[in-house]
C-alpha cells in the first residue's frame, strides 16, 4: 500500500506530483505529502483526502523543480499530519538533511529508533518510516566512507534496514537527485523525451503516476538502487554492482487512467466489460480455434492446479476450479493466499499454481508465488498488470488486457478473470484431448457471444437494480444466496456492498443458508438469490421458497422470461443467459456491481476509495 512519485524536470515539481498523487491515491488515501528541494526542503502535508494537499499547495505552491510525494495507507500511527511523509532528518545538524518517502514496512523500526535517539535525533511521528531520513542523515553527516555522498549513504543505510519498502530519498545538497530503492515494493522510473537537451525524470510506485510526461520506463528489481538526475539514471545493486536496466516503451495512455465521462473509476470500469471481454476473448482465439496460451509448460502434463489469490480474485478461484474440472477433469484446489503461506503445501509431480491477482502486487499471493517456487512447484500468474511482481516472478503469465483498473472495488477484472479461466479451462481440455473438435467450436461460438451478452445485461437490469436499491439502500444487512456457480457470485456481491457502501453482507451456498443462517431472516432483510436458468435452478428455487416462507424479501438474479422466479420474488434483475451455462456467473455478477454503486451512492459513500481500503494490498 501507499503510493510513491518523484520528479526532476523544468515544470514545476508540485503540480507534477499533485497530478502522480491522484493516479496513485488507488493505493492509499488517508493522508499525504510532499517534499520539494530549493535551497532548502519545502514540506507540505495533509492528513486526510488528497484534495486537502490539493488545496494546500494551491495557497502555497513550492518554487522547485526537483521532489517526492506520497499518498499514505497508514500501518504505524494513525492519519495525522505529523504521521503523513514525506518525514525528515531532525535534531540538530541533522535537521533537514534529508527527506523520504516510503511504502512497505520496516520490521527493525524500534531498534533502530532507540539507537538513533542516542545520537542526538529527535523523532516526531509515530511511524516505522521516520527512522529512514534520521538513519540517512547520521550517515551523510557522520565520518564513515559513505559522509557526503548520497548514493553511498543510502546503501549503507540499507544495509540496516529490515522488511519490505520501496524508498525515496532528497538531499538538498543535490537539488536535482532523488536516490531511491527497492526491496519488495514496486518502483518504477520513467522518463521523457529529450527536449531542447533536457529530459524530465520521474519515479512512481505505478506506471499511471509517470503519465503523460515520460514515454519510457525501467521497473527496478529487488535489490536495486538508482541514482536519478535530470541527465538519466544509474542503477546498481544494494552491494554497488552496476546494473543494466533496460526502459521500454509506456503503452498505457493517459486516457486510459482518466474517469473520461463517467463521474466515478467504478462507473466507468463497470461500463467497459463489453470491451474488455471482447479484446481478452480475441487473445485467445485464432477463427473458430483456442490458441494455448504461451506458459512455457505442457497443459497436458499438468493434474494438479492450485490457485492462489484474495479478495475478488478468490472468488474468480473458486469458478476457475468448477471450469477446469468440468471441462479438463483437473484436481483443483482454491487457496487464500494468506493461509497457503503459512502452511507446508504438499508439492507433488504434476501440480501447478496459478497467481490470480489484478494488481500482481498483491503481498500474501506474491509470498505464496514465493513459497510454492521455492518448493520447486512450477508458477503461472493470471494478472491484469503484466509489468507487476508476480507477473515477472512466474514462470508464464496470462494477461488479462483490462486495462487499469482504478476504482477500489474490482469489477471488470473480476469478469476478465473469470473469462480468462474458462479459455485457461478449455485450453487444458484441449491440451489432454478431452475437447472435440465440434466441441471447440460450440465453445468458440458461445464465448464469442459473451461480449454482447455482458452489454444487453447491464442494459437491461439497469432499471430493476435502481428500483432495489432505492428499496433497500438503507437496509443494514443483505444476504446473497447462489449454488454452483453463483455460490462465489454471491460472496463476490456481498462484497461489493461490504466494501464500497459499508453494509453488513453475507453471501452464502444456498443449500447451507438453512444450517444457521436462516435465523437471520425477517420481513426487513433483502434476500438476493441468484437463480438463473442452470443445473441448480430447481434447487435453488426450493431454497429461495424456504426464505419466503420466514418472510424474508426476496431479490431475484435470472432470466427476465423465468415465471417461477417471478411469482416468488418481490424483483428481479435480470440477465441474458449464454450457450454455456458455466459463462453465467460472468452474467449474473453485472447487476450486483451496479446494485452496490447505487447503495453506495444513495448512502453517500465515496465509490472509489471507500474507507480504511486501498486498491493494493501491498502489506501482509
Ligand atoms: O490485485 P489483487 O487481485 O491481488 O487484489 C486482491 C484483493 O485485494 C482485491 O480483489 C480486493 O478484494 C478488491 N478490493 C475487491 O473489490
Amino acid at each position: 500500500m501507499c503510493g510513491i512519485a518523484g520528479y526532476i524536470g523544468p515544470k514545476p515539481a508540485d503540480q507534477v506530483l499533485i497530478v502522480a498523487l491522484e493516479r496513485l491515491k488507488y493505493r492509499g488515501y488517508d493522508s499525504a505529502g510532499m517534499a520539494v528541494v530549493n535551497g532548502e526542503l519545502h514540506l507540505r502535508r495533509a492528513a486526510g483526502k488528497l484534495k486537502m494537499l490539493a488545496d494546500q499547495i494551491d495557497a502555497s505552491p513550492v518554487d522547485g523543480h526537483c521532489g517526492i510525494a506520497h499518498t499514505r495507507w497508514a500501518t504505524h500511527g494513525p492519519p495525522t499530519e505529523a504521521n503523513c511523509h514525506p518525514h525528515l532528518a531532525n535534531g540538530g545538524r541533522f535537521t533537514g538533511a534529508v527527506a523520504v518517502v516510503h511504502n512497505g514496512i520496516i520490521e527493525n523500526h524500534d531498534h533502530l529508533r532507540r539507537e538513533l535517539i542516542e545520537q542526538g535525533c529527535i523523532f516526531q511521528s509515530e511511524t516505522d518510516t521516520e527512522v529512514i531520513p534520521q538513519l540517512l542523515a547520521t550517515i551523510y553527516l557522520g565520518d564513515s566512507t559513505a559522509a557526503g555522498d548520497p548514493v553511498a549513504t543510502v546503501r549503507a543505510a540499507l544495509a540496516r534496514l529490515e522488511g519490505s519498502f520501496a524508498i525515496a530519498a532528497i538531499f538538498p545538497d543535490h537539488p536535482d537527485r532523488i536516490i531511491a530503492a527497492r526491496q519488495g515494493s514496486p518502483l518504477i522510473v520513467g522518463r521523457s523525451r529529450i527536449k531542447d537537451g533536457r529530459r524530465e525524470m520521474l519515479l512512481a510506485s505505478d506506471i499511471p503516476a509517470l503519465l503523460p510526461h515520460a514515454h519510457e520506463m525501467a521497473i527496478l528489481d529487488d535489490g536495486v538502487i538508482v541514482d536519478i538526475r535530470s541527465s538519466g539514471a544509474v542503477f546498481g545493486t544494494f552491494s554497488g554492482v552496476p546494473v543494466d536496466a533496460p526502459f521500454k516503451t509506456i503503452e498505457v495512455t493517459a486516457d486510459a487512467v482518466s474517469k473520461g465521462r463517467f463521474d466515478t473509476f467504478m462507473e466507468k470500469e463497470i461500463a467497459e466489460q463489453p470491451e474488455v471481454l471482447a479484446r481478452l476473448i480475441e487473445s485467445r482465439l485464432r477463427g473458430e480455434a483456442l490458441v494455448e496460451p504461451d506458459l512455457g509448460l505442457d497443459l497436458a502434463a499438468v493434474n494438479h492446479i492450485v490457485f492462489l489469490a484474495c479478495g475478488t480474485s478468490w472468488h474468480a478461484a473458486l469458478n476457475g476450479k468448477r471450469y477446469l474440472e468440468t471441462l479438463a477433469r483437473v484436481h483443483v484446489e482454491v487457496d487464500i493466499s494468506s493461509e497457503y503461506r503459512y502452511r507446508n503445501p504438499v508439492a507433488s509431480g504434476g501440480t501447478l499454481v496459478v497467481a490470480i491477482s489484478q494488481s500482481g502486487e498483491t503481498a500474501d499471493t506474491l509470498a505464496g508465488v514465493r513459497l510454492a517456487k521455492a518448493k520447486f512447484i512450477p508458477v503461472i500468474g493470471l494478472v491484469n498488470v503484466v509489468t507487476s511482481t508476480i507477473a515477472r516472478e512466474a514462470a508464464g503469465v496470462m494477461p488479462l488486457f483490462a486495462g487499469p483498473e482504478i476504482g477500489v472495488a474490482s469489477t471488470k477484472a473480476y469478469t476478465a478473470q473469470l473469462t480468462a479461466l474458462y479459455l485457461f479451462a478449455a485450453q487444458a481440455a484441449k491440451a489432454k484431448g478431452l475437447l472435440s473438435p465440434e466441441a471447440e467450436r460450440k465453445l468458440v461460438t458461445a464465448v464469442r457471444k459473451l461480449p454482447g451478452q455482458v452489454e444487453s445485461t447491464l442494459k437491461n437490469s439497469e432499471s430493476a437494480v435502481i428500483e432495489v436499491a432505492d428499496l433497500f439502500a438503507a437496509a443494514s444487512d443483505t444476504v446473497f444466496l447462489g449454488r454452483g456457480g453463483e455460490h462465489p457470485t454471491a460472496l463476490e456481491g456481498a462484497l461489493k456492498l461490504k466494501e464500497i457502501a459499508y453494509v453488513h453482507a453475507s453471501g452464502y451456498p444456498a443449500g447451507e443458508f438453512k444450517h444457521g443462517p436462516i435465523a437471520q431472516v425477517t420481513a426487513k432483510l433483502p434476500v438476493i438469490c441468484l437463480c438463473p436458468r442452470d443445473q441448480l435452478r430447481e434447487k435453488m428455487l426450493s431454497n429461495i421458497q424456504e426464505v419466503k416462507a420466514r418472510a424474508g424479501r426476496i431479490i431475484g438474479v435470472g432470466q427476465a422470461d423465468d415465471r417461477e422466479l417471478r411469482d416468488l420474488a418481490d424483483l428481479v434483475l435480470p440477465v441474458a443467459r449464454p450457450d454455456d451455462e458455466l459463462l453465467q456467473p460472468i452474467l449474473s455478477i453485472l447487476p450486483l456491481q451496479r446494485y452496490a454503486y447505487h447503495v453506495a451512492v444513495r448512502r453517500k459513500c465515496d465509490v472509489d476509495q471507500p474507507r480504511n481500503l486501498a486498491k493494493s494490498v501491498t502489506v501482509e
